[in-house]
């Protein structure tokens, strides 16, 4: 009698990011650090994640154990590798315990007044040099994974570091979230790394005489992706290239883009936590209930048929935000409302706090970040705007379509891959906007204006944006057959 075949053991994947929702977040990589892993735990992956020991990271991941004493590297004195797990999704989640580099306040990148670290180099290498080691199984003697998932510029140096080391065996995956954000420094500091010098050259980190941590992620990973089709297509180009175009066009056979999900734990209209009253496509009615609430907190007139346009997002050159405070006489004249909610460049968060001041009750803009306001605004909005200039995916207009906020996008990356426009009466979802000049935004305001005139037709449209699914689910079961790819690059078998 022949034996059953054993099944095949979980393949075991390494995801390493600088933030992590709910423990700190600067954008939606934090939303894709949290949601991601634990979706492909559900589709049968072993997944753990790396996270370097900023105080809110190292201070909230649960039972924490001493996986290893490294000792000093990149100038930080003593580094200790520990092992716990994730509140609430209890993903097991490695921390790198490096005081003299990661305990400090301000941003993961930035200090409090926003200017980069100046030790971000030796910090980010850190966080790639332990993954690269972790993933050569030379610090955990129990787990070692089969795939490394670097996520965006903070962990590209991992890819590099696994190619100067061929002992190791796992494949390497590198996710662009945001091509824009590349992790640039002097070549001078190109000793810190510790990396044999080829990599010194043009064909590997050498990017216009600078040093550039995205390029280790986009020359070194078995396979790339980014994270929706159409910003994959659009970085090959000028364009959307930053300068890295040309790179990414030789690995164009390496490179796909897979769409982020909602993370339904969260962003639930029905059982939103942050919400006064919850809703469904079935049950709508409690969002005017949030609608109201919602002008009543932020200090907008109490008009229930004032269409209310929603913003929230980093206020820099992106997300198209000047682009709105353009169109924003159109906006008033139309009788509509707009609540913003965002951080970012001063000279767009005092237009739009000067808005709010010229035009009380039908402007209002909260400065900062408030997780809970956010729910609420996406909530209580009729529409969430999203005009930027370009967007490798983009969170919100996904929130806005699972709370039947219809979203107003420009025609780019993931916003072109999610928003149907209204004027397709059988798939419409919102509005989408061709071109980055105020009157196109215009006219987008003004179709939104027109349609919310005729509640029957924006129902409609509401029902459908609300039945739109945008899955983790989905999205975990492309990465699993990536990482299959990518596991057989490692071997050099052909796919
Ligand atoms: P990006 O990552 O480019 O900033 P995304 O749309 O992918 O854009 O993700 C932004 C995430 O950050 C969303 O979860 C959004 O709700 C959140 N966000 C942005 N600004 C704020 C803010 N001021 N307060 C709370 N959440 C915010
Ligand atoms: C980046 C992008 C955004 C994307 C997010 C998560 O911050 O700007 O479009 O949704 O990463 O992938």
């Amino acid at each position: 009698m022949k034996a059953a075949p054993l099944p095949a053991p979980p393949l075991r994947v390494l995801h390493v990011a600088a933030e992590v929702f709910p423990l700190i977040k600067t954008g939606g990589l934090a939303d894709v650090a949290a949601a991601l892993p634990p979706a492909l735990a559900r589709v049968g992956a072993d997944v753990r994640l790396l996270l370097p020991g900023l105080p809110a990271i190292a201070d909230a991941v649960l039972h924490q154990r001493t996986i290893r004493e490294i000792g000093p590297v990149f100038g930080a004195g003593r580094v200790t590798l520990r092992c716990g797990r994730m509140p609430f999704t209890h993903v097991p989640a490695y921390v790198i315990d490096a005081p003299y580099l990661y305990r400090r306040g301000g941003s993961p990148y930035q200090d409090s007044n926003g200017q980069e670290w100046p030790d971000n180099l030796q910090r980010f290498a850190l966080l790639s040099w332990v993954a690269a080691h972790l993933a050569a199984g030379e610090l955990d003697n129990a787990w070692t994974p089969d795939v490394m998932h670097a996520h965006d510029w903070h962990a590209a140096a991992a890819c590099a570091y696994m190619a100067a080391h061929p002992s190791s065996a796992a494949a390497s995956v590198f996710t662009v979230h945001n091509l824009a954000f590349q992790g640039l420094f002097s070549m001078a500091d190109f000793g810190l790394l510790g990396l044999p010098s080829p990599f010194m050259a043009a064909t590997g980190l050498e990017f216009h005489g600078q040093l550039s941590l995205m390029k280790a992620g986009l020359k070194f990973a078995h396979r790339i992706t980014t994270v929706s089709p159409t910003y994959a297509r659009e970085i090959a180009t000028p364009e959307f290239g930053f300068g890295l175009d040309g790179v990414i066009r030789e690995r164009s056979g390496e490179l796909s883009g897979i769409l982020n999900g909602v993370d339904q734990d969260v962003w639930d209209p029905t059982r939103d936590p942050a919400l006064a009253t919850r809703y469904s496509a079935e049950e709508p009615t409690g969002k005017a209930a949030c609608k109201l609430a919602l002008q009543a907190e932020v200090g907008l007139a109490l008009q229930p048929d004032a269409l209310l346009f929603g913003v929230v997002s980093r206020l820099t050159w992106q997300k198209g935000l000047d682009l709105l405070l353009a169109a924003l006489p159109m906006l008033l004249k139309q009788g509509a409302q707009l609540v913003v909610q965002g951080s970012g460049e001063p000279g767009l968060e005092a237009a739009f706090l000067e808005a709010a001041r010229a035009h009380p009750g039908q402007v209002a803009v909260r400065i900062g970040y408030d997780e809970a306001l956010a729910h609420r605004l996406v909530a209580g909005s009729d529409a969430i705007l999203v005009p930027s200039r370009f967007e490798p995916c983009g969170l919100t207009q996904l929130y806005g379509l699972r709370y039947g906020t219809l979203p107003v996008v420009r025609r780019v990356g993931g916003l072109a891959d999610t928003v149907v426009d209204a004027a397709d009466a059988e798939r419409g979802t919102g509005f989408v906007v061709d071109a980055d000049w105020p009157a196109a935004l215009e006219n987008a305001l003004e179709r939104a204006v027109a349609l919310y005139r005729q509640p029957p037709d924006w129902q409609a449209v509401m029902r459908r944006a609300m039945a739109q699914d945008f899955s983790w689910d989905a999205a975990a079961q492309v990465y699993l057959a990536l990482y299959g790819d990518a596991v057989a690059a490692r071997r050099g078998v052909a796919q």
